[in-house]
C-alpha cells in the first residue's frame, strides 16, 4: 500500500490468453473476500493491475498479499460503497495509482437478515438497499465519469439469481439485486455509444463467508436444502464466478452489453 506505482515482481510463464489483461487497470469492490477476492486474483493473474477496494482493510491487505505471492500487481484501498465521497476517492486513487481505469467490478454486498416482510426491521432493509443497490449506483457514477473521458471500459455488476427470481425472507436482498439488473440495463443503454459495456453476473448460491455468516455451512439443514435447489447438485465456487466476470470484462465479450448472465448450476432453469 505504498504511494509509489506498484511493480510486478515476477511473471510465471502463461499463455497469450492468460495475459489478456496486460496493460489494463481493474477496480474490484468487495475484493477482501469471496467472489471479489477470487476476481481480483484472476484479473491480476491475467496481467491486470488491480485496485482491491473493501470496507475491511484486513481483507483488502490479505488479497494484496495473495496476489503479490503469485507475482501480480494489486493495491488495496478502504471504501464504504454507501459513501459518495469515499467512492469518489476510491476511483481517484485508482487513477492516481495506476493512471487509468479499464475494468470495474462492482461486487461489494451484504446478505442482510432473514425475516418476512412484516417482521423486517426498517433500518436493516434500508441498509441492504444502501449497500447492494445504491452502492453499485454510486460506484458506476464515478467509474463512468472516468471511463467516459477515456471513451472505453467494461463494468460488471454482481447481482444474483435473486435479481431474477424471489426468495422468501430475503425481500431487501431480492429487491436490491433486481434493482442491480435494471440499473445495469439502463446504464448499458446510456453508455454503449461511448464504447463502454455494462453487464451483470447473476450467481446461484456460492460458498463464501457471506452465506457462512448466515449459518449456511456444509452439513447444515439449510446448506442441504440449497444444494437440492441447484440441479448441479452443489453450490458454486468463487473462482467459477470470477471466470464469468473475467470473460464479460474482456474483449472476448465485445458485443455483450446490458445482459444479465446466470451462473447458477441450473437453479433458474427449473
Ligand atoms: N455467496 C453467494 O451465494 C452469492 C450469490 C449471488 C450473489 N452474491 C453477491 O456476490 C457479491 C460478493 O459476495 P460474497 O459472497 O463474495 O460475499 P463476502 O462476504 O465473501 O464478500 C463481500 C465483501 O464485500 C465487502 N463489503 C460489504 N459491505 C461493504 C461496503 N459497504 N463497502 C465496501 N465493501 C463492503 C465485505 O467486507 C466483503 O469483503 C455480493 O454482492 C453478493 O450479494 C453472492
Amino acid at each position: 500500500m505504498s504511494g509509489d506505482r506498484p511493480q510486478r515482481k515476477h511473471i510465471e510463464g502463461g499463455s497469450e490468453m492468460a495475459r489478456e489483461f496486460e496493460g489494463k487497470v481493474a477496480l474490484v469492490t468487495g475484493a477482501g473476500s469471496g467472489i471479489g477476492r477470487a476476481t481480483a486474483q484472476a484479473l491480476a493473474e491475467g496481467g491486470a493491475e488491480v485496485m482491491a477496494a473493501d470496507l475491511s482493510t484486513e481483507g483488502g491487505r490479505e488479497t494484496v498479499e495473495l496476489v503479490e505471492k503469485e507475482g501480480g500487481i494489486c493495491h488495496a484501498t478502504a471504501v464504504d460503497v454507501t459513501s459518495a465521497s469515499q467512492v469518489e476517492q476510491m476511483v481517484n486513487q485508482t487513477i492516481e495509482t495506476f493512471g487509468r481505469l479499464d475494468i470495474a467490478v462492482n461486487n461489494a454486498g451484504i446478505g442482510g437478515p432473514s425475516a418476512t416482510i412484516a417482521d423486517y426491521e426498517e433500518a436493516a432493509w434500508r441498509q441492504v438497499i444502501d449497500v447492494n443497490l445504491i452502492g453499485v449506483w454510486l460506484c458506476m457514477k464515478y467509474e463512468l465519469a472516468q471511463m467516459s473521458k477515456a471513451g472505453s471500459g467494461a463494468i460488471v455488476n454482481n447481482s444474483s439469481i435473486l435479481g431474477l427470481v424471489g426468495f422468501p425472507q430475503a425481500s431487501a436482498y431480492v429487491s436490491a439485486k433486481h434493482g442491480v439488473v435494471g440499473l445495469t440495463k439502463s446504464a448499458a443503454l446510456e453508455y454503449s455509444g461511448q464504447g463502454i459495456r455494462i453487464n451483470s453476473v447473476n450467481p446461484g448460491f456460492i460458498e463464501t463467508p457471506l452465506i457462512e455468516s448466515a449459518g449456511i455451512t456444509p452439513g447444515s439443514e439449510m446448506h442441504e436444502f440449497l444444494v437440492g435447489k441447484h440441479p448441479a447438485g452443489r453450490l458454486g465456487k468463487p473462482e467459477e464466478v470470477a471466470e464469468l466476470i473475467l470473460w464479460l470484462a474482456s474483449d472476448r465479450a465485445s458485443f455483450v452489453t446490458g445482459a444479465a448472465y446466470l451462473i447458477d448450476g441450473g437453479y433458474v432453469a427449473q
